[in-house]
Order: structure tokens, then C-alpha cells, then sequence
């Protein structure tokens, strides 16, 4: 696939992955991006994903013709884009490899002595630094902690390319539509991946101030082409724990559904109130990164939880705990319990969400003891009319 006459993708599909990561479902697969700068020097931006070192060998060879790369620019050490690095310099032995003074204590850390000593093929680069292909020029810029410490971008001159690292990237394999449009498997992988990191995004984007970008290159998901303002503007929202839009979110737990009759009724009332948008999950049986994905999303979110070992239903205090390691924040938060004699979760909940900034606290809590009631109906009617 060619991104330009002198940059070529030389990628990969994943498809037989069960967790990406270990923990996240990719129900379309996993693409590792991988791309070739040639000029009168050759650069291969990143290597892919264990398992599928020989077809990104022969990609590569395709893409340059035969030529051999002069440098293997290593952006990110995370092993879904450095499995392969031993393999690329058993094939190109005089290749250089180009990676921050942290990747390469990695890549030791990940290879051993397995790779020798590569002292004399490293290229140490730091903020700032440059790279010339000839036509082409790498500017790098240090990315730390989107998503490691050691990750790198890299801003190509000619053709206003920025090689983006995990930045931009999306779930999903190339080769499977998308019939759900960019932002929503980007938007599980941002918050899922690089949520807690916010500050350090806006970092980076104060140093890509200035640079016109025509083109962003992730190691995964699409190449971006078109639209870049709409993307970053995504980045700059999320990262800034900003509302994307407005609505609310009711998540909730439920043993014997009364908890869920209950909030379905809130989701009634809401929408009979004229609410924008109320989305409801399911802890317990929807993908919880969808459910964290939503949480940052929109504005307002009810939790619903019963109470269990008088305190938090356990997938609530996953859900909670997932949103604090993500520095969840500037949202209105309400909260409804159920228990059959001691309700309790309401305050375990808010308790959970004590050192959370900017959070409003809704006034009205609603308690329901088994089944809702006609009091907690009122409840209910009282909770909705301060959330529209
Ligand atoms: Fe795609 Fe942080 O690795």
C-alpha cells in the first residue's frame, strides 16, 4: 500500500488475537503499522506484532525494491511493535536502529544477549533531533508516556507526515470494515490505553504546535489522510477530560433485574424530560471498556449499584476503580443503591470517588430496598429534573 510515492505501508492484520494486550477485546482484529520512508537513504518506521516477522520482511523487501534500509526507527518498545527488531537486523545487518536513550535500555531488556551487541548500530535520538533521508527529513519529538515512558513521534518534513506512535491509533484490523466510523474503537482504545495520561498528550500537542500535518501515521488503525483538525481535535478533547457530548450515562449492576427496572424507569423519565442522549450499560455484561469509553465521553453518569457486602456490587467497583486510574473528572455524577435491609452502596460509591477532581455530586440519591416504589419513583422524577 502505497501513503505516498516515497512511503509505502508495510503493515500487518491480526486476527486470531483473543485480548489485545491482554485484557482488551478486538472483536475485529488488531492492525501493527509499520511504514518505509525511501529516499536516498531507507528508514522502516517500527517492526509489527510477534508471529508475523516473515511477512513484514518480505513487505519490506517488496517496498524497497530489494534495497537495503539504512535505519530501523524504533518509536515505541511495547512488544506488539519491537517483537521483530532481532529478526529485521539478522536480515540487514548494517542497518542502524534509531530510538530514544529508554528504548534502547528495552530493547536489552526485551532481547538480552539474544541480539549481541548492537553498540555500534545504535543512533541515540532525543527531543529535537533529525534525521536526513535525503528529500525526506525525521524530526523526533518525545512523546513520554503516550504510552510508555520511551515512546518517540516523528515529524517528516517534506510531506508533513507525523509517525504518531499508539497516538491516533484505533482497535481493529485493516482489512475488516469500519462501519462504525473512526472515533468509536479510537475512542476505547484512548481511554482504555492512554486515558490516564492526558497531561502528557497535552504535551505533545504543545510541541507539535506550529507544524502543518497532512498525514498521520499510527502503528495502528488507518493512515489519517483527510480531516487532520477533526483528529486532533478528538486528542485535545480527550485529553483534556472534556465533554465530548452532551448526555448521560446510567451504569449499573443488577442480580435479580430490579435495579435495572429502576433504571430503566430513570432512562423513561429522562427522556420523556427531554434529556439530549442516555445511554445505559450494563457493568456486568457489556465490554467495560465501552462502558469507560462512555463515562469520558458524555457529561453526566448515574451509577447503579446493589449493595453487596455492605458495600459496591464488585463489577461497580471495577468500573469506579477503572475511572480513577483514568483520572476521570469535570462530570456531574448520581448515584442510586438497592438492598434488601441495609442499603448501602451509595455511600461506598461516592466514598470510591472521593479524590476525583472537579466532580459534582448530585443532591437527590435514590435508595430502593428490593423493588422500587412509588416513593422512588419520586425519587427518580426529582433525580432526572436535576440532570436535564
Ligand atoms: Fe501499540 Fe503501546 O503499544
Amino acid at each position: 500500500m502505497k501513503i505516498s510515492d516515497s512511503i509505502r505501508y508495510v503493515g500487518v492484520n491480526e486476527h486470531q488475537l483473543d485480548l489485545f494486550e491482554g485484557i482488551f477485546d478486538v472483536p475485529n482484529g488488531m492492525a501493527y503499522n509499520s511504514y518505509v520512508i525511501v529516499d536516498e537513504k531507507i528508514a522502516v518506521m517500527d517492526s509489527v506484532g510477534e508471529g508475523f516477522g516473515e511477512e513484514w520482511l518480505s513487505k519490506i523487501q517488496e517496498a524497497t525494491g530489494g534495497r537495503k534500509p539504512d535505519y530501523l526507527v524504533v518509536h515505541h518498545m511495547e512488544m506488539d511493535h519491537s517483537a521483530n527488531i532481532q529478526k529485521f537486523l539478522e536480515v540487514y545487518p548494517d542497518a542502524k536502529i534509531v530510538a530514544s536513550k529508554m528504548a534502547f535500555v528495552m530493547l536489552k531488556s526485551l532481547f538480552g544477549n539474544a541480539i549481541g551487541d548492537i553498540t555500534a548500530k545504535q543512533i541515540v535520538v532525543a527531543d529535537g533531533a533529525t534525521l536526513e533521508l535525503g528529500t525526506h527529513q525525521l524530526q523526533f519529538i518525545a512523546a513520554s508516556n503516550v504510552h510508555w515512558p520511551e515512546v518517540m513521534f516523528s515529524y517528516e518534513t517534506a510531506e508533513k507526515v507525523l509517525f504518531s506512535a499508539d497516538a491516533f491509533g484505533k482497535f481493529g484490523a485493516l482489512d475488516v470494515e469500519d462501519s462504525e466510523g473512526w472515533a468509536c474503537e479510537a475512542r476505547r482504545y484512548y481511554f482504555g490505553i492512554v486515558g490516564k495520561f492526558g497531561a502528557n498528550v497535552q504535551n505533545v500537542f504543545k510541541k507539535l504546535e506550529g507544524k502543518s500535518i497532512e498525514k498521520i501515521c499510527s502503528l495502528h488503525g488507518p493512515v489519517l489522510d483527510a480531516d487532520i483538525e477533526k483528529y486532533l481535535n478528538y486528542y485535545r478533547t480527550w485529553s483534556s477530560y472534556s465533554v465530548e457530548s452532551e448526555g448521560i450515562v446510567i451504569a449499573y449492576t443488577s442480580v435479580y433485574g430490579n435495579t435495572k427496572k429502576a433504571v430503566e424507569k430513570l432512562a423513561e423519565i429522562l427522556n420523556a424530560k427531554g434529556a439530549k442522549k442516555v445511554v445505559v450499560v450494563d457493568l456486568a455484561r457489556d465490554d467495560i471498556y465501552e462502558c469507560v469509553e462512555e463515562a469520558f465521553r458524555y457529561g453526566k453518569l448515574v451509577l447503579a449499584s446493589t449493595t453487596y457486602n455492605a458495600g459496591v456490587f464488585p463489577t461497580m467497583r471495577e468500573f469506579i476503580e477503572l475511572l480513577n486510574e483514568r483520572n476521570y473528572q469535570n462530570r456531574t455524577i448520581a448515584f442510586i443503591e438497592n438492598g434488601a435491609w441495609a442499603p448501602a452502596a451509595n455511600k461506598a460509591m461516592e466514598k470510591l470517588l472521593e479524590g476525583a477532581k472537579s466532580i459534582t455530586f448530585a443532591s437527590t440519591k435514590v435508595s430502593i430496598k428490593i423493588a422500587m416504589t412509588d416513593a422512588n419513583v419520586a425519587q427518580l422524577e426529582a433525580l432526572a429534573a436535576e440532570l436535564v
